[in-house]
């Protein structure tokens, strides 16, 4: 056994994202490029030395190359013991709730989330605190620095593991414990849902249809769903994890989840609908005929938590990103607790739900999750829907239209342009931030924007400062647009356009969601210039 010490350059991409590090496969294979990484990890927490840490992914291609890498980067680096998700395999929420449980270090996860994957896709890898949530800003500023100014990494010479063996090894003196992926995180779903209730209401005839769109959710959903709670053999599809996700895009929306969608729209549809990504951290949920939007589902989860027990003493507070609508803060307003807006990423919710300042967190991009662990979670979201219906029992369409009823609806869409070119992309954004302060109190097809600005947030709970997360233009009928770039994107640049329209209670809750938001639509185009800068007449992707 030896510890390889082996000279290496910077490179100068490697910052890390909304989530993480993603770049191709093909760059991640390249010579020293995932070591560096690694290695930029290891020394920016300090060194691996007496650390137990948690290691797992979405089983996506590369997924078990890189495990073994790391495996033996972690033995040269010190730790002293490592819980691996069997094959390599680990929901982004269950590693966050393995790190939680056995209380380690800390964890790293393989993962590029909803993006796709294969041999010419994408690969991801990113850092979890002992909080079980992703690092934040500090350190993956920190490890960003190590990484410009590598100059050797460390590495065990030491044979590849068995990693579909449960139970323990050892690479060099570091103990690797390969864990059931499912155990632990279906221990804690029946900590907190009532799974005789949903079990009582399977039985009653309830049907779900629970697309695992072929990645990492599909032993958790086969487990819970089809297994402890009773639901019809076949309630999930797609349920084996492939390294290429069927060769599908592995993002819950209504252009990937198609068949999802074409089967809640259609005559034969089952009571639910629900769809998780690559790593199990999203999630999107359709009643008969209705989409819920993520906005609107975090709203409505925060309205009847306290109907599942693991909420039943209430919340204390509500946090979304600043793009999310403000359906959830209506809600907070009538519980008389707070709400919180975050920038986008899971990252700024830690704090919050550290000093239980917040108990729900949401993301208008298919992500809910709560204090039980520190990522958003897709299956935990399915299930406290399931424990919402089992105790109301009335359908989605009936508990959002009571909904829309009591606190009046956040008519809400995002507009995705992928893969512009990065240069004009860049230029939009910065003509938008220079007139920011000249459009207030300017009138646009009827609508006089009443602020506009680029959002910063100062955290709470320790004072930190993050700028620049997105231009946001607020009107005084209480609509906005809000435009920002994408930082998880692979290939060129992402231009979201997040669009809201609020009508009041007693108003028309029944409108199509684009037609709603016509006149806003209208608007950011002309203000933002959206199809004059970019060429496109379209956005690729509507959620
Ligand atoms: C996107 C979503 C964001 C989410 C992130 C990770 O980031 O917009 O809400 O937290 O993926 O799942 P973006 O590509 O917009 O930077
Ligand atoms: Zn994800």
């Amino acid at each position: 056994m030896s510890v390889q010490t082996v000279k290496t350059t910077p490179f100068t991409d490697q910052k890390p994202g909304t989530s993480g590090l993603r770049k191709k496969v093909k760059v991640f294979q390249g010579q020293h490029y995932l070591e560096n990484f690694v290695q930029s990890i290891f020394t920016a927490i300090g060194g691996g030395h007496g650390k137990t840490l948690v290691l797992g992914g979405d089983g996506r291609f590369y997924n078990p190359q890189a495990v073994q890498t790391i495996l033996k980067m972690a033995a040269a680096n010190g730790v002293s013991r490592v819980l691996v998700g069997r094959n390599g395999l680990l929901s982004t929420p269950a590693a966050s709730a393995v790190i939680r449980k056995y209380e380690t270090s800390g964890g790293i996860i393989l993962s590029a989330s909803h993006n796709p994957a294969g041999p010419d896709e994408d690969f991801g890898i990113k850092y979890n605190i002992g909080n079980g949530g992703p690092a934040p800003e500090r350190i993956t500023s920190a490890i960003f620095e190590e990484s410009k100014k590598i100059s050797d990494y460390s590495i065990l010479d030491w044979p590849d593991i068995d990693l579909d063996r449960l139970g323990g090894q050892m690479v060099g003196d570091m103990s690797v414990d390969i864990i059931d992926p499912v155990a632990d995180y279906q221990v804690l779903m029946e900590s907190l849902f009532d799974f005789g209730k949903i079990r009582a209401l399977f039985q009653s005839g309830f049907t779900l249809r629970f697309d695992a769109m072929s990645a990492a959710t599909g032993p958790y959903a086969k487990a819970i769903l089809e297994g402890a709670l009773g639901a019809a053999p076949g309630t999930v599809v797609n349920g084996d994890p492939l390294e290429d996700f069927g060769g599908h895009h592995p993002d819950p929306n209504p252009v990937h989840a198609k068949a999802l969608f074409d089967l809640m729209y259609g005559e034969d549809a089952p009571d639910m609908g629900a769809a998780s990504d690559g790593d199990g951290d999203r999630n999107i949920i359709l009643g008969r005929g209705l989409y819920v939007a993520p906005s609107d589902s975090l709203a409505a989860l925060a309205a009847n938590a306290h109907l599942a027990p693991g909420y039943k003493d209430g919340l204390k507070g509500i946090a979304r990103s600043m793009p999310t609508s403000r359906a959830a803060d209506r809600v907070a307003e009538a519980l008389g607790i707070p709400s919180f807006e975050t920038p986008t990423g899971w990252k700024f919710f830690g704090n919050l739900l550290d000093a239980d300042m917040a108990t729900l967190c949401g993301e208008e991009s298919a992500g809910t999750g709560s204090n039980h662990v520190r990522e958003k979670d897709g299956l935990w979201a399915v299930l406290l829907w399931l424990n919402i219906i089992a105790e109301r029992k009335q359908s989605i369409p009936e508990i959002m239209a009571e909904h829309w009823h009591t606190y009046g609806r956040n008519y809400y869409s995002r507009h995705d342009y992928e893969a512009l070119e990065v240069a004009p992309a860049n230029a939009l954004m910065d003509a938008l931030r220079g007139k920011l302060s000249s459009l207030v109190g300017q009138t646009f097809h009827g609508e006089t924007v009443a602020s506009a600005d680029d959002f910063a947030y100062t955290d709470p709970v320790d004072g930190s400062v993050s700028t620049g997360q997105g231009l946001r233009v607020a009107f005084e009928s209480g609509s906005r647009f809000v435009i920002r770039l994408s930082g998880t994107g692979t290939v060129g640049a992402t231009l979201r356009v997040y669009l809201e329209r609020y009508e009041p209670k007693g108003g028309d809750m029944g409108m199509d969601t684009q037609d709603a938001l016509a006149t806003i639509i209208t608007i950011a185009d002309e203000v933002a210039e959206i199809s004059a800068r970019t060429g496109r007449d379209a956005p690729t992707v509507i959620s």
